[in-house]
């Protein structure tokens, strides 16, 4: 066991504190990482406001990369040195999707089995599963994707959640290629990321919606072709333009990806799709939200897909070596996410920057 620092949620809607944590050592399957960088992503702040769960206290941060310190037995793939990112889909081999070979829809991943706690001995509950604003943390040695370790941390790591959920959302969900239109509707975070993917997997055009202006030039950096500002234009008749400009006919564009999770957008998305094209909604709604009274006739006179994203179906085995390449070759800008580097004690103040139009991610380097 050892003991380190870590960004602590106590008590719902408390701001976080920094404390010292006990590590334990890894057993069977574990391995203890050095972090070096983890991004500050809303769903931190939504574990902080019990928006997750009440499993209070929370050891909080997700996004993240690092390098192996050590392991416990039977750990193969990992070795003390290896520089990591983290993910929060550390397959089992054994369910009913990973014995189809569908590993990215693994339905029973997992985590660290021993518990780090408090120093009074209260168990905390990892975010994610990782918790890793910290010093150190311990996961499941599958949690660990080992990548170049030439690659700047800070970047790298928000691989292990909002933009692999972005970019997987484009290439992996939307199936999206040269040759197809795009439209993303809310550029945060995951929607940038899903324009960037969008952009390396050679898609024109590229269409970029939001409410905020600001969101709007950082999309454009990343690869958005046009812009709509939804707050004054109307969506769906403008990307339905944009895209007949470029394919005669087009009704709109091929895949539309949902990056905000709310029912009117989804609508958007719904109605912004040309015939036999992709919706993919990788928003997160809220519980209370329901899916928009539509025409059943409009659901199956437009064909097409209507799909779901979870962290971008993405597998970290297969797409973040590959990621984390494409970005040391100068093909992905993930440099363009990190708007600023913090310290461990900076998570507070970076979550109310997450509200401020020009901040994509802050991230805490350690
Ligand atoms: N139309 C278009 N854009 C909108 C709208 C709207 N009605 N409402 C909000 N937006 C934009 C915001 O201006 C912002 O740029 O959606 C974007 C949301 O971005 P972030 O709040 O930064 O969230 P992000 O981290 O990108 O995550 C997006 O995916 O992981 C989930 O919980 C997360 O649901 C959230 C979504
Ligand atoms: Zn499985
Ligand atoms: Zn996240």
């Amino acid at each position: 066991m050892q003991q380190v620092k870590a960004v602590v949620a106590r008590a719902e809607g408390a701001p976080v504190e920094v404390v010292t944590i006990n590590v334990p050592d890894p057993g069977p399957g574990e391995a203890v990482v050095k972090i070096q960088a983890c991004g500050v992503c809303h769903t931190d702040l939504h574990y902080r406001q019990g928006g997750i769960n009440d499993e209070f206290p929370f050891l909080l941060g997700h996004e993240a990369s690092g390098v192996v310190e050590a392991v416990g037995e039977g750990v193969t793939d990992v070795a003390p040195g290896d520089f990591v990112v983290l993910n929060w889909r550390a397959v089992c081999g054994e369910c009913r999707a990973c014995k189809r070979g569908e590993l990215q829809y693994c339905f029973n991943t997992h985590n660290a089995k021993q518990k780090m706690t408090l120093e009074d001995g209260t168990e905390l509950s990892p975010a994610l599963g990782i918790g890793a604003f910290a010093e150190k943390t311990l996961v499941a040695a599958g949690q660990c994707t080992k990548v170049d370790p030439a690659a700047r941390p800070a970047a790298v790591g928000l691989l292990g959640c909002g933009v692999m959920a972005g970019i997987g959302a484009a290439i992996n969900t939307g199936a999206v290629t040269r040759g197809k239109s795009v439209a993303v509707i809310g550029c945060g975070g995951v929607g940038v990321a899903a324009i960037a993917g969008s952009a390396l997997a050679g898609a024109s055009p590229i269409i970029a919606v939001d409410i905020d202006a600001q969101k709007l030039e950082a999309a454009k950096k990343l690869g958005a072709t046009h812009t709509i500002d939804s707050s004054t234009e109307d969506v769906v008749a403008r990307v339905k333009e944009i895209c007949g400009e470029v394919y005669d006919g087009a009704e709109g564009a091929d895949v539309v990806i949902e990056a905000v999770g709310r029912p009117e957008t989804w609508e958007q998305a719904f109605y912004a799709r040309d015939l036999a094209g992709t919706v993919v909604l990788v928003g997160v709604p809220t519980p209370d939200m329901k899916v928009p009274q539509l025409p059943l006739i409009d659901v199956f006179g437009r064909g097409g897909a209507l799909k779901s994203s979870w962290y971008g179906d993405c597998l970290p085995t297969r797409d973040f070596p590959m990621l984390v390449d494409l970005y040391q070759q100068g093909r992905l800008d993930l440099d363009a996410f990190v708007t600023e580097e913090i310290g461990i004690d900076d998570v507070e103040a970076a979550f109310e920057k997450m509200h401020h139009g020009n901040v994509l991610r802050s991230v805490v380097v350690l």
